[in-house]
């Protein structure tokens, strides 16, 4: 149940996968598994954590730099502790980075139905860029659209 101003933006190091990993198998309907963390951490990606003075994880990003364009592959805060701005520090800090990088795009894609992760990145100049249809595997053996969205830099 934390706020955001207790916490600490960090690297993610493998300490903390068992709690990245916990935030993730809650919000994601088909959760990246512990290897997919690892090889980020591995290939360098930008992994950070929202954590407390005790180590214990309530959000977390994962960036991969290719070329001057950054891609957001993942963003999760802990379900007990969304709404409170954990999510928007996170999206500040990675374009921050990006931009001090010399990016020239964050990419990012999203599920259409995903509306308050949709509704972040527009508040912070996100655009949509297209429609990828069917993309994401839902419930009941369904399928959902995903949105690409770009932040120009
Ligand atoms: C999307 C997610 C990362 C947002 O994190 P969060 O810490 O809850 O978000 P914040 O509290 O920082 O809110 C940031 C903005 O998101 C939007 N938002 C977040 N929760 C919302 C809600 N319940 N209703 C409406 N808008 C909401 C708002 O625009 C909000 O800005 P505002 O408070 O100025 O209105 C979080 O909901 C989550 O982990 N979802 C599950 C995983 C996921 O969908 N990841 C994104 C995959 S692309």
């Amino acid at each position: 149940m934390a706020g955001s101003s207790g916490l600490t933006l960090r690297p993610m190091t493998s300490a903390d996968l068992p709690g990245v990993l916990a935030i993730e198998r809650q919000v994601q309907f088909a959760p990246w598994s512990e290897k997919l963390f690892v090889d980020g951490l591995e290939r360098g990606h930008d992994c950070r954590v929202a954590a407390d003075d005790g180590g214990a994880v309530y959000g977390f990003s994962v960036v991969q730099y290719i070329l001057d364009e950054a891609h957001l592959l993942n963003i999760a805060v802990d379900p007990g502790s969304q709404g409170k701005g954990i999510g928007r520090r996170l999206l500040t800090a990675l374009t921050e980075e990006a931009a001090g990088k010399s990016s020239s795009t964050v990419f990012l894609e999203v599920r259409s139905g995903n509306a308050n992760a949709i509704r972040m990145y527009q508040m912070a100049g996100f655009n949509e860029i297209g429609l990828r249809k069917n993309y994401y595997p839902a419930p009941q053996g369904g399928k959902e659209h995903a949105v690409m969205m770009a932040l120009v830099l």
